[in-house]
């Protein structure tokens, strides 16, 4: 059973693997008891209060909560902080109440003399091995109440010196992965950005020296695009304080008679050994769960995208020589990237001006979308709607539809200048332009692409209490007009880009197909943004491409070979300006991407194993496994001493099952046991070499 309560107090939440345990403790607070490994047995964790109170060491402080208030004496970061119309700042809660309906459980606090009302949600995705959790705030009474937090989950987890991972980047250098210990005090990851930003990440993983095979993890990532926290504190009372959320800086949302408030899910889990199951689990949680069904069963086509061959100069006939050429090497879908609208010859201009240019397609958009169906591909577009510049006609019709304060210059960036999607005008001009463009062209895909941060948004609104609600409106809104886009045009396959990485998140996955992980193109670059992307992001979800070479941003020359590879560990694209590379370069993309077209279900679909990283071994490893067939990629970037020898030994193979390796156009029959406990002896030499193993089971 998912979810079992002992005497109306103790509630248990069982997934396959693991257990998660609180209870109404003798003060009457949520006390969370446990999390990790299954503990079927609910009558143990009876008589486990060992809280002592003194003098010296309130209780409260001891106690690990489900939902912890600011006020009472309070001090550690906590779950809620309000204000009542009367000024009274803390929410001193009853439990009244608790619902289970199959997988589902939901718990009321109710304040003891204020009507005012806390619903916590937790959901069991039993085989998954995942817990959702949110939170709802209700208003019952006449008075105004003003939250100031509401954070989605708080985790208690005993004992000291954990390690939060989390990712700190910025454009071009995305998900550089951080461990640090929390000795003591709070280790915060925030974005105040307006979206997920490419500064950190909505989710957290907690460990103790894990590895990829052992140790315990524990994790979760929000449903959320917008201005995100995590904080783990550690307390002085031995465990780690976990929350979650909507970011409480410059937030407040007013609870007018009647109202709620529902914060964003988070999905949680517990690994007992290592990061390779979480990953595991997570990956396939996204793409069975959260992933839009349209697509979520399909592997992602190869997309050509011409923006690195043409930047903002896109004009008819160079882009169909393009398609011809991305056709000619198996390209399925060919898509114009910025630069197709308006005046737009630079990012100085016409963001906000969505038709086509006349300049650039005379005869329109249609003769090109013809040429690349004729084909065979799909014909795909680029857009940022959430965006106008100064120079366009839409800010010179609307100027008062851009976050602004007054007496005071509006802020730039990309120059550009963000629209406010808190205003309806604003949300139905940009549901209208896509719906037309959808309407009247062929397009089979959108890159929905955005380049700068919100900011001045706190003249928006009534109140100052009501001016802090525009981050969660704005994201809120973001949602809508991507939701009314894909339901009108179902057949439609969107991805998220945001200046590359900025919109990587469990809550565009909703409405998104997939994500472009950052700009950062060069291959080697790739790989660690890759590995790190891939703890909690499925390869699926992840568009890398192979582009020219020496790279634009890093200046490295990489060959082929090995660029074509380091993108197809994840949904392969193409931007190389195909007009002028070589022949020879030319003939070993084609024949990587039909060999890719036959691997891609593994990849897309496949458990993805980090075997070896660039951060601590010589050379750079991952296996994606798919029933019994795998794949595995290995990249060498510096051949040292004449070494060409390298010792791999793979996963998720059957011990007494036998297989036919084949690598280096060699074929091996080995036994499972062989492959994952003595290995490979693989031959990568030089420089920049790579190789692709297969991995085929007998029957
Ligand atoms: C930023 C994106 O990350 C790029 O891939 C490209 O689409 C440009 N914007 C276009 O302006």
């Amino acid at each position: 059973m998912p979810i079992q309560v002992y005497e109306n107090k103790t509630f248990l939440l069982n997934t396959e693997k693991t257990s998660y345990v609180f209870k109404i403790d003798k003060n009457g607070i949520l006390n969370h008891l446990y999390w990790g490994r299954k503990i079927d047995e609910i009558k143990d964790f009876e008589d486990s209060e060992i809280h002592r109170e003194n003098s010296y060491h309130a209780c409260i402080d001891k106690t690990m909560e489900e939902c912890s208030s600011f006020g009472m004496m309070r001090y550690k970061e906590t779950s809620i902080k309000l204000r009542y119309s009367d000024g009274v700042g803390d929410f001193r809660y009853q439990v009244t109440g608790y619902e289970v309906n199959n997988n589902c459980l939901l718990v009321t606090l109710k304040d003891i003399f204020y009507p005012f009302q806390v619903t916590l949600f937790y959901e069991v995705f039993e085989k998954e091995n995942i817990i959702k959790r949110y939170r709802k705030a209700e208003n019952l009474g006449e008075s105004d109440i003003v939250l100031e937090r509401f954070y989605s989950a708080e985790y208690g987890i005993p004992g000291t010196s954990y390690e939060l991972i989390n990712f700190n980047g910025t454009w071009g250098a995305e998900f550089k992965r951080y461990s640090d210990k929390i000795n003591a005090g709070k280790k915060v990851y925030e974005s105040l950005r307006g979206s997920t930003a490419h500064v950190a990440n909505p989710c957290f993983m907690i460990h103790k020296d894990a590895e990829e095979d052992r140790g315990e993890v524990y994790y979760g990532a929000l449903e959320y695009s917008g201005n995100f926290k995590i904080v783990a504190e550690a307390t002085p009372y031995e465990y780690l304080n976990v929350l979650i959320g909507v970011s409480d800086t410059d937030f407040s949302w007013v609870l007018k008679s009647g109202d709620c408030f529902e914060t964003p899910a988070v999905y949680c889990g517990y690994s007992g050994s290592g990061f390779a199951e979480m990953s595991h689990t997570m990956h396939r949680f996204c793409l069975e769960e959260l992933a839009p069904k349209a697509f979520a069963e399909k592997p992602l086509r190869v997309l050509y995208n011409s923006w690195y061959a043409t930047l903002f100069d896109v004009r008819f006939e160079e882009q169909v020589k393009l398609a011809k050429k991305a056709a000619g090497i198996g390209a399925e879908l060919f898509v114009i990237d910025d630069g197709w609208f308006g005046n737009r010859n630079s990012d100085f201009s016409s963001l906000g001006d969505w038709y086509v240019s006349k300049v650039k397609f005379p005869e329109g958009l249609n003769p090109l979308i013809e040429e690349v169906n004729k084909l065979n591909m799909g014909f795909g577009i680029w857009i940022e709607p959430e965006m106008v510049n100064e120079d366009s006609n839409l800010y010179r019709e609307h100027p008062d539809w851009v976050y602004q304060y007054p007496n005071r210059t509006i802020l730039k960036g990309r120059n550009q200048y963000a629209l406010n999607l808190t205003k309806e005008e604003v949300v139905q001009f940009m549901i209208q332009f896509i719906d037309v463009l959808l309407t009247e062209y062929k397009i089979d895909y959108i890159k929905w692409d955005m380049n700068r941060p919100v900011g001045e948004t706190s003249v928006c609104g009534e109140t100052p209490e009501e001016r802090k609600e525009v981050w969660v409106k704005h994201t809120r809104n973001f949602y809508r007009v991507i939701n009314e886009c894909r339901k009108r045009h179902p057949e439609v396959e969107f991805e998220a880009c945001a200046s590359g990485g900025g919109r990587v998140d469990l809550g565009a996955m909703r409405y998104f197909d997939e994500y472009w992980p950052s700009d950062n193109v060069d291959a080697l670059d790739r790989l660690e943004i890759q590995e790190s992307y891939s703890y909690i992001y499925p390869a699926k979800y992840m568009r890398a491409w192979i582009t020219d070479t020496p790279d634009g941003l890093t200046n490295r020359k990489i060959p082929v070979t090995f660029a074509m590879r380091s993108a197809m560990c994840g949904s392969l694209g193409i931007g190389n300006n195909l007009n002028t590379i070589s022949n020879q370069e030319a003939e070993e993309i084609k024949k990587q991407v039909a060999v890719y077209k036959k691997i891609r279900n593994i990849v897309q679909f496949g458990k993805l194993y980090r075997l070896k990283s660039l951060t601590k071994d010589e050379f750079h490893a991952v296996q994606y496994q798919k029933d019994g067939s795998g794949i595995v990629f290995s990249f060498l970037i510096n051949g040292r001493y004449g070494k060409e020898h390298y010792n791999l030994k793979f996963k998720g193979l059957c011990n007494e099952s036998n297989y036919r390796i084949s690598a280096n156009e060699t074929v091996y029959e080995k036994s499972g046991a062989y492959l994952m406990y003595h290995g490979l002896d693989i031959v990568l030499k030089g420089d920049y070499d790579s190789q692709m193993i297969e991995i085929i089971k007998d029957r």
